[in-house]
């Protein structure tokens, strides 16, 4: 199993304070860091857009900060130069939102960036399973995407051990309701990339919070 990545979604962060948030995060020892794109039409609700990206990207060096962009939005291959150029490193679309995906993963490819597909709570695994081999990731969601701080479905994690005992090797990722309560349920089902909003930005401890999720994915990893 790959190594376990700790990302952050500075969603959970303040959004006034973009840059701080970010270095804290990094400083409290995140992987990555982890960013929710909405557009208001894939789901319900907005965030942020390229332009935000490329103004923390200006204070976050290339190569010192891995930007994990989550992209919640119909039609996915339009933002994916945008994305590039702002310094995005990895471009998670969503399985539901095209028709046309491995034409999506070459573009994203192409511009540079790593490419990920995730899927909602109802999508089955065996929806990527012929995508994987030309994908760096796969999103397994834990909550329907769209709002930070909801509950974790754990009726989700029979789709990463499914993932999981297919691909080996690959990133799995989980996002939506993550933190020490229920880290223990994804990590024995096989994800590696933790995705925590709530569960790392509220906690009394960020470091503690950062550290003890990825002490529950290497302790699986020991099995
Ligand atoms: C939800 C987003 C998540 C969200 C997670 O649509 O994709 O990344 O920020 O937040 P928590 O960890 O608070 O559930
Ligand atoms: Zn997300």
């Amino acid at each position: 199993m790959p190594e376990a990545k700790i990302a952050p979604s500075i969603l959970a962060g303040d959004f006034a304070n973009l840059e701080s948030e970010c270095k804290r995060m990094m400083k409290c020892g995140s992987d990555w860091l982890h960013i929710d794109i909405m557009d208001g039409h894939f789901v319900p609700n907005l965030t942020i857009g390229a332009p935000v990206v490329t103004c923390i990207r200006g204070a976050l060096p290339k190569g010192e900060s891995f930007f994990d962009c989550h992209m919640m939005v119909s039609e996915p291959e339009r933002w994916v130069d945008d994305f590039a150029n702002a310094g995005g490193d990895l471009y998670c679309f969503h399985y539901e939102a095209t028709s046309e995906h491995e034409a999506l993963i070459d573009k994203i490819h192409a511009a540079g960036m790593r490419a990920g597909c995730a899927i909602k709570p109802k999508t089955p695994a065996s929806a990527v399973f012929d995508l994987v081999p030309k994908l760096d990731m796969v999103l397994v969601m834990t909550v329907e995407p769209g709002f930070g701080g909801q509950k974790f479905m754990k009726d989700c994690m029979p789709k990463v051990e499914e993932l999981r005992s297919k691909f080996p090797d690959l990133d799995i990722e989980v996002d939506g309701g993550l933190s020490n309560d229920t880290i223990d349920f994804a990590a024995d089902a096989g994800a590696n990339v933790i995705v925590a909003g709530t569960g790392v930005f509220k906690a009394k401890d960020p470091q503690e919070a950062i550290a003890a999720l990825r002490a529950a994915v290497n302790k699986r990893q020991l099995k």
